[in-house]
């Protein structure tokens, strides 16, 4: 049985036939409209969503398939009148896959525990794979290549996009830069870093953590930002948090010091003023809609490989 649940435990060949596979699907969604016919696609949400909500209800519904929203402050789980186990385990017996947006990690690797089908992480607050596939399709697009590119990363990066980021880029041969600031709170996970350096070091990559953001964004082809307040993070945090990341603002000094044929991403939802300015936002460079397109097209390859890869067996749990 096959999960998405962060980007270190998949490998640059099948993240490659992800990727051709949802360029095809891209190019002619009607040949796929039958390959999820009938089957059932139930999305656990514990925080809020526009773009991984619609794209995966519209993936599936284009697919032939069928998606139903579970809003978890409804559920008997979200209520605390029954556990992860045995919820999925009965979400096993009626659906074919789940996908899960969640605030902690470990709770998304309990599920997989016990589930009987393929479960995709929807977004924790340690990790966002399906964000970042759908980025690589967007580089790929545009820039014709991955390998030997340079992505700068802006901000708050204890962050699950950044994380995904970092599994993902040096396995795919891009050298990735981050530029936050020397806090803890905005650093990368440590364990992150050192699996990033290690996969680096085999694919002739770099992983750079700077904290001056002119010098991070020097020659780079991706200038790639997120929120400075991210769904996990409580309100009362907001003004220490934008005193502390403003110096990592994506502006267009920071884009004029990148390549200049540089794009401009942010996953979304983005705050003009904060983690980058409406004109970079709004810019010519930006590439911002383009990634949360592909969203639905490299979700719908994941979903197809997915069932592909899963086992009816309702005794694994
Ligand atoms: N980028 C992203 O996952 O957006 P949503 O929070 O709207 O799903
Ligand atoms: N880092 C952001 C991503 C939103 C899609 C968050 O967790 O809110």
């Amino acid at each position: 049985m096959k999960h998405l649940v962060t980007l270190q435990d998949w490998d640059r060949d099948t993240i490659r036939s992800l990727l051709d596979r949802a360029t095809a699907i891209k190019k002619d969604p009607w040949q796929y409209r039958d390959a999820m016919q009938r089957r059932v696609l139930v999305m656990i949400f514990e925080k809020p969503s526009l773009r991984t909500r619609v794209s995966f209800e519209v993936g599936a519904v284009q697919m032939g398939g069928y998606a139903i929203y579970y809003d978890m402050s409804t559920s008997p789980l979200g209520a605390g009148k029954e556990n992860i186990a045995d919820t999925v385990k009965v979400l096993s017996r009626y659906a074919d896959i789940i996908m899960a947006r969640l605030f902690e990690h470990a709770k998304l690797e309990e599920m997989v525990c016990h589930s009987t089908i393929p479960v995709i992480n929807g977004l924790t607050d340690f990790s966002h794979p399906c964000q970042v596939l759908g980025d690589l399709l967007t580089i790929l697009e545009i820039k014709g290549r991955l390998k030997g590119l340079t992505l700068a990363y802006f901000g708050d990066a204890n962050n699950n996009v950044t994380h995904s980021l970092l599994f993902a880029c040096p396995k795919m041969g891009m050298n990735i830069r981050i530029a936050c600031p020397a806090k803890a709170r905005y650093m990368p996970q440590p364990a992150v870093v050192e699996e990033a350096r290690k996969t680096a070091a085999r694919n002739r990559a770099s992983v750079e953590i700077l904290h001056d953001a002119l010098a991070a964004a020097r020659g780079a082809e991706v200038v790639y930002t997120d929120s400075w307040m991210s769904y996990h993070i409580p309100a009362e945090e907001q003004e220490a948090r934008v005193a502390d990341l403003r110096p990592f603002q994506v502006n267009s000094d920071v884009m004029g010091q990148a390549d200049r044929d540089a794009i401009f991403m942010n996953c979304l939802p983005a705050l003009r003023g904060y983690e980058q300015t409406a004109e970079v936002m709004d810019g010519a460079q930006s590439v911002v809609f383009d990634q949360a397109e592909n969203r639905l097209h490299i979700q719908k390859a994941i979903m197809l490989y997915l069932l592909e890869h899963a086992s009816r067996d309702t005794s694994a749990a």
